[in-house]
């Protein structure tokens, strides 16, 4: 099996190198809003095992030619250490580079990174926000608007920067040519609090004599239509606008600046509306030609609207922009009406990108769908959204490509009416848009289908990390619903470097978490028909997120940035609970177990209360040992005293004596077995072996929804049944994980019955065929199946611990953790099982074999064969006889 990326080529006994060197989580450090950014580097190297000693950093100021040089400083750290350096300021260039030593060799400093800052101070921000002079009907979708200027520079410049974002969503040109590729920027953060601006090199497209800037402004999130049950439109505000700031150094040594002020003109054009939810309408014949060049006579054009920029909320970005990835090409399918149904194999998020040729005012219309019901794309699940996109033809006797420019829709599947002709292979295709994570984890074993479902958990966190974490990506919806990505956080943090986007989405969740007085169920918040209220396992995302990244990507610093509202969190529901039973309020409870009625996905098996006071206890546990990871021994021990008081009430009021747990349903005995709340010794067997006997019964078919899924199968593996898990994991009927599979899914979808097994859509109105919720069995795949865990912060120490089963006979997990690759494979033939492991540079990892023994060894970094005998069947640990609570006979 080839799977993960190339591997670092080291060249032959090549010396130790100092790679990868970044500052915070930014892959492309241009306007960056960190004024001490912290740095982190890896080694490549063959000399194993490499423990790092000493490390130095060196930073050039590349206009002040100083050098400043850390000391070497003896410590094995490697991952966002101190900036050692005086502070940034805003524009600040600087070149950085690393050498680090270990006990045999030192490195040679690393290839140089170079880096600048933002606008750091409020202050250095002139530019105004330019909105166009007219009143929109603020109940419709409206059209984009065009917004631009000219202006003269006295010579060619030696550096330009743009500074620029908007109220709406934006594409910005200089001379006729698009700035960057950034798709749907500035990006949806919490508007009130939060706007992020972009930085742009832009040297290359400006000239001595006359320069034109132009922007296209649409809707986007700040006021176009959101929302479920009718939603809202206008949730930021009602005029979109502009804000830009085009810093262009001359070579006399002097700085021009032309920023959105007065003199900028704004008209409509051809995109007639642009919405997130309902598509775009493009009329190709009032395309402006040249708009954003000099040439292009402006005088029609409307004068702007300058109002003040509110310049203490824009922030630079923490994570990597959204782009456009992958291209699929589909098939077509003529239908004797003359429509055409495209399938393109794949459910994805992004747009399609079509070349017509046909007559003037021609109207091609494409719907979107994720799946066919009857041979027809299937809308319902798509609510109100219309994920519609129209192109009226100019005319112009040849292909008119077009792509819409400021919306997305989540489709495998669309359909064309009013093609001109018969569409060719190369009219068509589709673009996949995502954020632009890094791809940091890969997994594939024997089975095809559960590498499929793996597959699909990959497919569904592209579609749904568009800028935000979203729950789904195609219906009235797609917002940063807190509980889903509390249960993913983990799989996630695996599978793509997500540490910089959620960052930056949790300094969100905070802001609102401020503004609205709780954490909201879905961030940003937005309100529309439901109020901002504290709901377990959905608010515990403010603490259960940090605590994840904090240690996947071993970023203490995000911890002490996010104290403040976990310690919120968690004080707000013991004033809920003061007895810490939490039993009122609203709940989701274990949302979408699959026994729940179609249209009451709330009401499941588990009493809500129950899982509400599990997962009290469980952050308040966890922001007790946060304090103590901070140094905060007082807070520690207060809120260690409000984890055992949600403790002792959850055992009092749900759990007996012999370790039942009222409910009696398998997310009952998961969260209580993997929060901790019963006794270790004879209370948790219990509790654990009628876990299994429940399983069992259910004839390994799920039934577990949001909370006890991502919980399940490390509680039957901690209680010794991981050959239950393995039942679960590779059961086919519905409902399951592969159901969805054998039925053809190519993303995680949001019901286990999305589909049922007639092929008709489940008639619930809450039917996504993308939603990653469920995908949070990733990361039992990742640490069980394959046995690659991580046992310290940033993978600093490993767990490599595979657990062969289900009949599987290889397995595979490659992560690029903070200090490099980690790689696990395993393959069993009859009793004989091989794995070979590979640990990175500054590692070590404790080995743990599935033989008679458990035997167990430590590594450190290189690359690892070990090879046994299985642990024969009949030895493996199973439950004892299984106390049945409904038997009506004697024991
Ligand atoms: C979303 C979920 C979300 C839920 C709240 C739904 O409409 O799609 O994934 O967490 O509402 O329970």
């Amino acid at each position: 099996m080839t799977i993960g990326p190339d591997a670092l080529d080291t060249g032959p006994r090549a010396r130790p190198r100092v790679v990868d060197v970044r500052v915070e989580h930014h892959r492309e450090p241009l306007g960056i809003g960190e004024a001490t950014p912290r740095i982190s580097w890896k080694i490549a190297t063959e000399q194993h095992p490499w423990v790092q000693t000493a490390y130095q950093v060196e930073i050039s100021d590349p206009v002040s030619r100083l050098v400043e040089r850390s000391p070497a400083v003896r410590s094995p750290e490697s991952i966002l250490v101190p900036w050692p350096g005086r502070a940034l300021r805003s524009r600040d260039r600087r070149v950085l580079r690393v050498r680090a030593w270990s006990a045999a060799a030192a490195t040679p400093w690393s290839p140089p990174l170079a880096l600048e800052a933002g606008l750091l101070e409020p202050e250095a921000w002139q530019a105004g926000l330019v909105v166009p002079g007219w009143e929109g009907d603020p109940e419709s979708d409206q059209p984009a608007a065009y917004l631009r200027r000219t202006f003269t520079l006295p010579d060619g410049p030696i550096r330009a920067r743009l500074y620029v974002t908007a109220h709406g969503v934006y594409e910005i040109e200089l001379n006729g040519l698009r700035v960057g590729d950034h798709v749907l920027a500035p990006g949806w953060t919490s508007y009130e609090d939060r706007l992020r601006y972009q930085v742009f090199d832009v040297t290359g497209h400006l000239a001595a004599g006359e320069n034109c800037v132009g922007a296209i402004v649409a809707d986007g999130w700040y006021r176009g239509h959101l929302g479920f049950r009718g939603g809202r439109r206008n949730v930021y505000g009602q005029r979109t606008g502009l804000i830009a700031q085009l810093e262009i150094e001359l070579p006399d040594g002097t700085t021009s600046v032309v920023a959105t002020d007065g003199l900028w003109r704004a008209s409509t054009g051809p995109i007639v509306t642009s919405s997130l939810y309902h598509g775009e309408t493009h009329d190709a014949r009032c395309e402006i030609k040249g708009w954003s060049t000099t040439s292009f006579d402006a005088s029609g054009w409307s004068p702007v609207q300058v109002l003040p920029a509110s310049s203490h909320r824009l922030v630079a970005p923490m994570g990597p922009p959204v782009r456009r990835h992958e291209r699929l090409r589909p098939q077509i399918e003529r239908r004797e009406d003359g429509r055409f149904i495209l399938d393109f194999g794949q459910v994805i998020v992004g747009r399609l990108r079509i070349a017509p040729c046909g007559p003037s005012g021609t109207l091609i219309t494409i719907r979107h769908a994720e799946v066919l019901e009857d041979g027809e794309l299937c809308v319902r699940p798509l609510r109100a959204a219309r994920a519609t996109d129209r192109l009226i033809l100019a005319g112009t006797g040849s292909r008119e490509e077009w792509e819409p420019r400021f919306t997305l829709h989540g489709f495998r599947y669309a359909e064309i009416t009013g093609w001109p002709g018969v569409p060719h292979e190369d009219d068509v295709e589709a673009w996949v848009i995502h954020s632009d994570l890094e791809r940091t984890g890969w997994f594939e074993c024997s089975d095809p289908d559960l590498s499929r479902l793996h597959e699909n958990v990959v497919w569904s966190m592209r579609g749904n990390f568009v800028d935000v974490p979203t729950d789904c990506p195609q219906r009235d919806e797609r917002l940063g619903w807190t509980g889903d990505l509390q249960v993913f956080a983990p799989t996630a943090s695996f599978l793509f470097d997500v540490s910089g986007f959620l960052t930056s989405w949790l300094r969100d969740l905070a802001a609102d978490q401020r503004r609205y007085g709780t954490v909201p169920a879905y961030v940003p918040w937005a309100r529309f028909t439901f109020p901002a209220i504290p709901i377990a396992a959905w608010g515990d995302a403010a603490v259960i997120v940090p605590w994840v990244v904090g240690h996947r990507f071993a970023d203490r610093g995000l911890l002490e940035a996010q104290y403040e509202s976990m310690v919120a969190w968690v004080d707000q529901v013991s004033k809920i609970a003061p007895g810490g039973l939490w039993d009122s309020g609203f709940q989701f409870g274990d949302w979408l177990d699959p026994s729940a009625p179609a249209d009451s996905p709330g009401a499941g098996r588990t009493d809500p209360s129950l899982v509400a006071t599990a997962y009290h206890h469980h952050t308040a546990l966890i922001v007790s040992s946060v304090a103590a990871t901070l140094g905060r021994p007082a807070e520690a021990q207060r809120f260690a005293v409000i984890a055992e008081r949600a403790r002792t009430a959850f055992r009092r009021e749900f759990a007996s004596s012999t370790g039942r747990v009222v409910s009696d349903s398998q997310t009952a005995y998961a969260l209580a077995l993997q929060f901790g709340l019963l006794d270790p010794g004879d209370e948790s067997v219990w509790a654990a072996r009628r876990l299994v006997r429940l399983v069992r019964e259910a004839g390994h078919r799920i039934a577990t929804g949001f909370v006890g899924t991502p919980l399940i199968c490390d509680a039957l593996t901690e209680a010794d049944a991981v050959d239950e898990a393995y039942g679960l994991v590779l059961q086919r009927a519905c409902p399951s994980w592969l159901y969805p599979v054998t039925m053809g899914a190519t993303t995680i979808w949001e019901r286990w019955d999305s589909m049922l097994p007639d092929g008709s859509v489940n008639p619930g109105q809450m039917t996504s065929f993308n939603h990653y919720a469920f995908g949070a069995i990733g990361d039992w795949l990742h640490r069980v199946v394959a046995g690659l865990a991580p046992a310290g912060p940033g993978y600093r120490r490993l767990e490599i611990a595979p657990r062969p089963g289900g009949g599987l006979t290889s397995a595979v997990a490659v992560h690029e953790t903070p200090y490099g690759r980690a790689e696990v494979r395993w393959t069993r033939s009859g009793e004989r099982f091989e794995l070979f492991t590979t640990i990175p540079p500054g590692t070590t990892a404790r080995v743990r074999l599935p033989d008679a023994a458990s035997t167990t060894q430590e590594i450190g970094s290189g690359t690892h064969h070990f090879a046994c005998r299985m642990r024969p069947a009949t030895q493996d640990p199973q439950p004892g006889p299984l106390p049945d609570i409904h038997s009506t006979e004697a024991p």
